[in-house]
């Protein structure tokens, strides 16, 4: 369907259902046409956090091991998540996709098979992934503790898992939370730059949460259907936060993958007229940075609109920054 065709009946509800989190005990895909209205509408806006992820895992040179080849989509939905891995990781060879919802797993296996025709893909229920490269996606505030228990041991068996959720204070520290619980067996090769314990996690930084911003792409801010969608929906464009983690399983007897040395810069800068206030995180902790406006003009335009790179070193004299490096 195009996005024209929207049925804001459909998105309404999905929405509401979303946001005030009831998602009743059957689940809320009522049709494939729910599945439909998702995809192109609020499943393609986690397509562009996707997008943001898989640019980041490129940067830093990740694609899945050798010799994993499958993919498992879990708790797929219409399968965005899903088609947007295969796309960046022409290695996958077959794909498996589970979800409470039937109609979901048929909506999801019919894309798939349209959009990646050499790809072999089948449903999937089951509880060990080993071998496989896990793909979850927007499906943590939907399980109750029981469920969430389940997940993680789920994970626990896969070669390599992408996760990636909406960027909430709650939902990305609960991220945080589970980065710490895989990091014995799992190397974390992203958001971290390091393999020691989330600098978020420690005392004194509960206000803050590990999260990012992923740009849209360029036509969206020219279409008048998206502006159109933003407006009814109440959602910002510019702004698509997003929390993310890419664990990779280390060998046994390995010792985990080595600190990279750069910081990664967490969600947006705090600007005030003199200098903008950035937070990063690195194998020292999580360090809150001043880059003065007069010293470093540059730097602060770029903090200032919202450009800021993933990675970067301050070079700091105390708290403020004096230059910086980038990869
Ligand atoms: C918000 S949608 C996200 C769908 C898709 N992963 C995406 O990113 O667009 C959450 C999905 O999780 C599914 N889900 C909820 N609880 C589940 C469970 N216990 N097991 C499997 N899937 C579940 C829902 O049916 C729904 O399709």
């Amino acid at each position: 369907m195009n996005f024209a065709d929207l049925d804001w009946r459909v998105l309404d509800r999905l929405r509401s259902t979303f946001l005030q989190e009831k998602f009743g005990s059957t689940g809320y895909w009522q049709s494939p046409r729910d599945l439909a209205q998702y995809h192109v509408s609020f499943g393609e806006r986690i397509g562009w956090k996707w997008d943001a992820v898989l640019e980041e895992l490129r940067d830093i040179g990740w694609a899945p091991p050798a010799g994993v080849e499958t993919m498992i989509d879990w708790g797929c939905g219409s399968g965005v998540a899903g088609q947007r891995v295969l796309k960046a990781f022409p290695s996958l060879r077959r794909a498996a996709v589970g979800d409470s919802s039937p109609a979901a797993v048929e909506f999801a296996l019919q894309g798939l098979r349209r959009e990646h025709p050499g790809i072999e893909s089948k449903a999937w229920s089951g509880t060990d992934a080993s071998g496989g490269l896990l793909v979850i996606s927007h499906v943590w505030n939907e399980l109750d503790p029981e469920q969430r228990v389940q997940l993680l041991q789920l994970a626990g068996t896969a070669a390599a898992v992408l996760w990636v959720e909406p960027g909430t204070h709650e939902t990305s520290r609960d991220l945080q939370t589970v980065r710490d619980h895989f990091r014995e067996a799992f190397d974390v090769l992203a958001p971290c730059t390091h393999q020691g314990p989330c600098g978020l996690l420690a005392a004194g930084m509960e206000r803050h949460w590990c999260h990012h911003f992923a740009p849209p792409p360029p036509e969206v801010f020219v279409s008048s259907d998206w502006s159109r969608f933003a407006v009814r929906a109440g959602i910002d464009l510019r702004s698509v936060p997003y929390s993310f983690l890419c664990l990779q399983r280390r060998p046994a007897g390995a010792a985990p993958a080595s600190d990279d040395g750069w910081e990664r810069i967490l969600g947006r800068a705090r600007i005030s007229k003199p200098y903008a206030r950035t937070l990063s995180c690195g194998v020292c902790g999580v360090c809150d940075t001043e880059v003065p406006k007069r010293q470093l003009p540059d730097w602060f335009k770029t903090f200032k609109n919202g450009e800021e790179p993933r990675r970067l070193r301050w070079i700091r004299d105390g708290d403020r920054a004096t230059s910086v490096e980038q990869p």
